[in-house]
This record gives structure tokens, sequence and C-alpha cells, in this order.
């Protein structure tokens, strides 16, 4: 897998700078109260819009809402179909990447979009494209579509 990494906001460039900020504002308003695991995710649309999603959780703990489906259900009703760059904000031990679920669900509008993983307190990025997050993927082709 391709990934580039660094370390300092300072390292980024001006757009992906922006998005993190943005998300470690929605990360603030994450409900997670079972795994105390705070996500924040920010999106630049090809319309130039972001959108913003962090997680919900729920007492059934199994169907919480992961930060990057709020934001990708954001974009899509807001009225964009093509994420352009996906920041995401974690407290982890290291940068993570969108779980796997997220990430078909990402792909199923863009497998160019770029991704950003940052870990929040030691500003610790990675980076790196959608399509080698998901080598292989199952696709709309594979359906017929
Ligand atoms: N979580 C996300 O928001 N995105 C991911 O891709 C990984 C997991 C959330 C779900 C749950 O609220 C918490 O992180 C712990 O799994
Ligand atoms: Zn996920």
């Amino acid at each position: 897998m391709q990934v580039k990494q660094g370390q300092g906001f300072e390292t980024l460039d001006a757009t992906w700078k922006s998005l993190v900020e943005k998300a470690i504002a929605i990360r603030q308003r994450a409900y997670a109260p079972y795994s105390n695991f705070n996500v924040g995710v920010s999106i630049l649309g090809a319309d130039g819009k972001t959108y913003e999603g962090c997680n919900i959780e729920t007492v059934g703990y199994n169907n919480s809402l992961h930060a990057e489906m709020v934001a990708i259900g954001k974009m899509v009703s807001g009225g964009c179909q093509k994420p352009e760059r996906v920041a995401v904000v974690t407290e982890a031990p290291e940068a993570i990447f969108p779980c796997g679920f997220c990430r078909q669900y990402l792909y199923e509008f863009g497998g160019t979009t770029k991704v950003l993983a940052v870990q929040l307190s030691t500003q610790k990025w990675l980076e790196t494209r959608l399509s080698e997050l998901l080598p292989g993927s199952f696709m709309r082709e594979h359906v017929g579509k």
C-alpha cells in the first residue's frame, strides 16, 4: 500500500489543514459514551463544499453511526456525490484509516479520493488513496451497473 506520512499540521497543504481543523471541531460533538472513542471527519466534495461528521453510538453497541458515514450522508443529501478528500481525526494510538465498512461506502462515490488519517495529540498523519485501502474492491460493474 502506498502511504505518505508526516508529523505536524504545518507539513500539510492548506486544503488538508482546513479539513483537519473542521474534523477536529466536529469530533467534539461525537456521541460515544460506550467506546469513548471519538472520531471526526471532514469531506471536501467536488462541489467545493465540506461535509463534516462525528460518530454516534447507542446502548445497542453494534449499530453505531461511524463518523465517515455521517459525513457521507451529509454530502449526498447535500447534493454532492464526489468526495475529493477525506480527513479522519482520532486519538487512537496511531493515525487510523476508515474501517472496511466505511471504505466500501466511500468507494461507492469515488476510488480516487484522497484519505488523510490524523492522530490528534501527536499530529502524526498518514495519507493514501481510497483505491489503496480497498484493492480488488466489489464494484458496481460487478452487478452490471
Ligand atoms: N468508528 C468510526 O466512526 N469510524 C470508523 O471507521 C471506525 C469506528 C467509531 C464507531 C464507534 O463509535 C467507535 O468508533 C469505536 O469503534
Ligand atoms: Zn467505519
